[in-house]
């Protein structure tokens, strides 16, 4: 198999790797393995070794999608694969013209989303209310919680979130 990205849903074994690999990393709480299951399609790279890395797009309110659950194996990080998924993921959401949310406290996403010219909030509660909304909804479930507190514990991350939004108006904008 030759190294790709390509746009499809995962299969139950690839959603049980990716849980398992949320639960080693301090940047994303949690992804239960029927949150994976639940996406129809989402940008997968793969290699001769399976799944290497994913970025899905969560749609929510009348135009919005979020670039989510964003992750790479460690196997291949720092090879540029993180930064293909997201061109594929931002490509398509500008084409299909949505307003964009991100949110990360991964300096290398953080990169990204101020070299892409999203606007950077953070103050959860300056963004705008679809946005706000979204979010509570995928706070407010139990293995999400529960992986909260865990971490909270095991990582002891002091990093902030930093949240990035693109509306549809301004892209383009900014740019030099
Ligand atoms: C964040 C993540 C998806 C990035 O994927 P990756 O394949 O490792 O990233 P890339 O190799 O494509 O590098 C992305 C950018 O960071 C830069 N970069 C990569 N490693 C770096 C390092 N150690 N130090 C500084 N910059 C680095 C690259 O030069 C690239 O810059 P560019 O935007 O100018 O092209 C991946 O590291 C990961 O899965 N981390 C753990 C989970 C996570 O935090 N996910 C994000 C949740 S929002």
């Amino acid at each position: 198999m030759t190294r790709e990205i390509v746009f499809r849903r995962l299969t139950k074994k690839e959603s049980e790797i990716l849980t398992n690999e949320v639960r080693n990393t301090p940047n994303i709480v949690a992804v239960p393995i029927n949150r994976w299951r639940s996406f129809d399609k989402m940008f997968v790279f793969e290699d001769e070794k399976g799944i290497g890395g994913v970025c899905a797009l969560d749609y929510f309110g009348k135009d919005w999608a979020e670039i989510a659950d964003f992750i790479v194996l460690p196997r291949l990080r720092g090879k540029g694969i993180g930064r293909k998924l997201f061109d594929k993921a931002f490509g398509y959401l500008k084409i299909h013209q949505y307003n964009i949310y991100i949110v990360s406290r991964n300096p290398l996403v953080i990169g990204m989303m101020e070299k892409a010219v999203f606007n950077i909030y953070q103050n959860f509660f300056q963004m705008p209310w679809p946005v706000i909304w979204h979010s509570t909804k995928k706070t407010l479930n139990l293995a999400v919680m529960t992986e909260f507190v865990r971490k909270l514990f095991v990582f002891r991350k002091k990093t902030s979130l930093v949240y990035g939004i693109l509306r549809k108006e301004d892209y383009g904008k900014n740019l030099d």
